[in-house]
């Protein structure tokens, strides 16, 4: 019989402490995440210096309690992963370093991941099974990039944005309208509630050509718009920015996907929890096209997705030696 592979993943490279245990790269056996969103809130933004001080108090006590919860011992473990890049160096520092101290203790292999890859493999850990070639739209607080990936370590971008990310823009104008932190979940909401459905705002590079994004021109747009209306209500505002801004995902998603003829699409980060996002990338596709987009709790960062993408690198061997440092960039 094939052993069992455990492998335990930790994830801190922003404002989510996230620990958990994986088998096989497919079963999530515990997956404790630590929001500090409430830590910030009152930046309207993550503060570097708060978050690497939540990390470093918040990541043993969780690693206590995964093993805890799942009856499973440090020497069970098959291997140790951990994000080294990118993202906030001080934060992603606590989670590399306790990677690497648990590989010298325990002489397990230390696994070095890259987040972005990591949200890509999500939906992979519920149910589907992982093949290539696929079309990854990472969208959240940071990022807004399109990849074709054609395996494991084998990321090419397609296109990404040229100034702010889609979940910055709506960062930005839920803080000018004083929605509150982070507005992608309080825009959608809202959003729902306009009563009148009209475009206010243009559609974002039309040039077909063109394959970038670009999100500080449509941000600019409603804050202007935001001061010569100061009576037109927030629900319109706000829908009208949602639907410009998603209708650029969707339109580059697909026909990156169909200029390659590449039928999976993969959409994961932060933003791909918005269900009227879900809901147009089910309308638009065609009935050969499949669409996975990992569940809510998923899409935010997490230790399982780092578990998950190390059980490949292990398969491979591919592991880190102990000088390996972390990086804010890819
Ligand atoms: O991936 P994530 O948790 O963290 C990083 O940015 O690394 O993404 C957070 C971003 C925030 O900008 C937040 O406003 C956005 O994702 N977001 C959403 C939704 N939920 C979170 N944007 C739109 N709709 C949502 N439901």
């Amino acid at each position: 019989m094939i052993k069992n592979v455990i492998g335990l993943g930790l994830e801190s490279s922003c404002d989510e402490t996230g620990v958990s245990l994986v088998k096989n790269g497919s079963k999530i056996l515990s997956n404790l995440i630590y929001s500090q969103i409430d830590l910030h809130q009152e930046y309207s933004g993550v503060v570097p210096e708060i978050a690497s001080r939540a990390h470093l108090e918040t990541i043993n006590p969780l690693i206590d309690q995964a093993l805890k919860k799942t009856k499973i011992s440090f020497q069970d473990l098959d291997y140790i992963a951990a994000t080294n890049r990118p993202g906030l160096v001080g934060s992603l520092l606590v989670g590399w370093q306790s990677a690497k101290t648990i590989s010298l203790a325990l002489k397990i292999p230390l696994i070095a991941i890259n987040h972005l890859e990591a949200h890509l493999y999500a939906p992979f850990l519920e149910g589907h099974k992982l093949s290539f070639p696929y079309i990854g739209l990472l969208v959240s607080g940071g990022n807004t990039v399109l990849y074709e990936i054609k395996g494991i370590n084998q990321m090419k971008i397609i296109s990404k944005t040229v100034d702010d990310a889609v979940g910055e823009a709506y960062d930005k104008v839920s803080k000018y309208l004083e929605l509150g932190y982070p507005g992608g979940p309080i825009i959608e909401e809202l959003a729902r509630n306009a009563v009148k459905k009209e475009p206010l705002f243009p559609k974002i590079l039309t040039d077909p050509q063109d394959e970038r994004f670009s999100y500080s021109g449509l941000k600019t747009a409603v804050i202007n718009y935001i001061k010569s209306n100061p009576n037109k209500p927030k629900t319109e505002i706000v829908y009208s920015f949602q639907e410009r801004a998603l209708e650029l995902l969707i339109r580059r998603v697909f026909k990156s996907a169909r200029d390659r003829k590449i039928k999976t699409i993969v959409v994961a980060g932060g933003v791909a929890a918005n269900k009227r996002l879900r809901d147009l990338l089910e309308k638009n596709k065609n009935e050969n096209e499949k669409i996975l987009i990992p569940s809510p709790s998923l899409c935010t960062d997490n230790g399982a997705m780092i578990a998950g993408l190390g059980y490949q690198y292990y398969l491979k061997k591919k592991f880190a030696p102990l000088e390996t440092d972390v990086s804010p960039r890819v």
